[in-house]
C-alpha cells in the first residue's frame, strides 16, 4: 500500500464508518393508540411490532405508545397527516376534520352485525375509503374491528325516552352528537382517557362503547345499567403517513402489508373473543343490570335514531 493510499484510508475511514453506522441504525417508527394492551387494538399493535422487528429488525424498530401515553386520537390523526408519527388506529369516528364520507360508520343501526361491517369494508366503496384521504397525508392500510356499541348509564333505562336529560359521553362526531340529541340526552364530546373519571365524578351519566372497552376501562364500576343495543359500530382504520409510505421500497411495502394483514386478522379474532368474554364477565357482575331489549323495544330505539340516515345522506353520499 502506497503512502498516498494509506493517507486516503486514514481520512476516509471515519466517514465510511459513520455512513455505515448510520445506515445500520434501524429507523424508529411510532405507533400511538389510546386503549390498553389487553384489547383488540393493543394486541394487534404488539403483533405488528413483533412481525416487523422479526422480519425487518435491522431496518425498523416499532415503538408503541398505548393508553394515550403520547397523544389522544384526535391529535394522532393530525400527527399522521403531518408525518410526526408513523402508525395509529383511530376509531372511524375520528376523521371528520378530513372527510365526511366516514360518517357512514357512525349512522345508528346501519350495520346489523359485524359480518355486515366486514362486507361493506371489503366492497369497492369500503376499500376506496381507505385511500381517499391520501392527499391529506393519511393513508389507510386496513380496517380493524372492535365491535358493536352498547349503551350504558347510571340509571335504569329500557326505552329511548328513559335517557332524556342524561349527559352522555361521545367521541367528537356530528352524527353521534345528533344521535343523542334525538334522544333528548346531552351529548358531551370527550377524549377516551377522560371517560372513567368523568363517570366517577358524575360529570357524565352515560356512554356508548363496545363490551371490550367497557370492560377494559372498568366503566361498569360507575355504570350499573347497560343495554345490549348493538346500535352502532366501533371500528378502526389503521393509518400511516402517505409520504412515509411512498418513501418505502416495494419490498418493504410488501413486508408492511403482510405484517398488517396478519396482525389485523389476529386483532379481529381477539375482538370477537373479547366482546363475547367481556360481555359474559359484565353480565355476571352482581352490581350490573344488563337488559336485552325485546324486538318491540329495539324497534323504538331504531325509530328514534333512524332519522339520521336521511339527514346525512347528502353529506356521506
Ligand atoms: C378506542 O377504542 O380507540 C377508543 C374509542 C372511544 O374513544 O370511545
Amino acid at each position: 500500500m502506497t503512502l498516498l493510499s494509506l493517507r486516503w484510508l486514514r481520512l476516509a475511514l471515519p466517514c465510511v464508518l459513520v455512513a455505515g453506522f448510520a445506515s445500520a441504525e434501524p429507523q424508529t417508527l411510532i405507533f400511538s393508540h389510546v386503549v390498553s394492551e389487553n384489547t383488540p387494538k393493543g394486541k394487534m399493535a404488539l403483533m405488528f411490532k413483533s412481525m416487523i422487528e422479526r422480519r425487518m429488525g435491522d431496518q425498523f424498530q416499532v415503538e408503541i405508545y398505548p393508553n394515550t401515553e403520547l397523544m389522544d386520537d384526535d391529535e394522532a390523526v393530525d400527527a399522521i397527516a403531518e408525518g410526526r408519527i408513523h402508525f395509529a388506529a383511530p376509531s372511524l369516528s375520528k376523521f371528520q376534520n378530513y372527510t365526511t364520507q366516514l360518517m357512514v360508520y357512525d349512522l345508528p343501526f346501519l350495520f346489523a352485525d359485524m359480518d355486515a361491517v366486514e362486507r361493506f369494508q371489503g366492497s369497492t366503496a369500503g376499500q376506496a375509503l381507505l385511500t381517499h384521504m391520501s392527499e391529506d397525508g393519511i393513508l389507510g392500510l386496513s380496517y380493524l374491528h372492535n365491535g358493536l356499541k352498547q349503551l350504558t348509564a347510571s340509571r335504569d333505562f329500557s326505552l329511548p325516552e328513559d335517557l332524556a336529560g342524561l349527559r352522555f359521553r361521545i367521541i367528537a362526531s356530528d352524527v353521534l352528537q345528533k344521535q343523542f340529541e334525538l334522544l333528548n340526552a346531552e351529548p358531551v364530546p370527550m377524549a377516551f382517557s377522560q371517560v372513567y373519571q368523568a363517570l366517577a365524578d358524575n360529570d357524565i351519566q352515560g356512554q356508548e362503547n363496545t363490551w371490550s372497552n367497557i370492560y377494559s376501562q372498568a366503566f361498569y364500576e360507575h355504570q350499573s345499567f347497560m343495554m345490549q343495543s348493538n346500535h352502532g359500530v366501533l371500528d378502526y382504520m389503521v393509518i400511516t403517513n402517505t409520504d412515509f409510505w411512498n418513501s418505502l421500497t416495494a419490498d418493504q411495502q410488501q413486508e408492511f402489508r403482510f405484517a398488517m394483514e396478519m396482525s389485523v386478522k389476529y386483532g379481529n379474532a381477539v375482538a370477537l373473543a373479547k366482546n363475547q368474554n367481556d360481555r359474559a364477565a359484565i353480565a355476571s357482575m352482581s352490581g350490573v343490570t344488563l337488559h336485552e331489549p325485546t324486538m318491540e323495544q329495539l324497534a323504538q330505539w331504531q325509530n328514534a335514531m333512524k332519522p339520521l340516515w336521511q339527514e346525512y345522506e347528502p353529506q356521506i353520499g
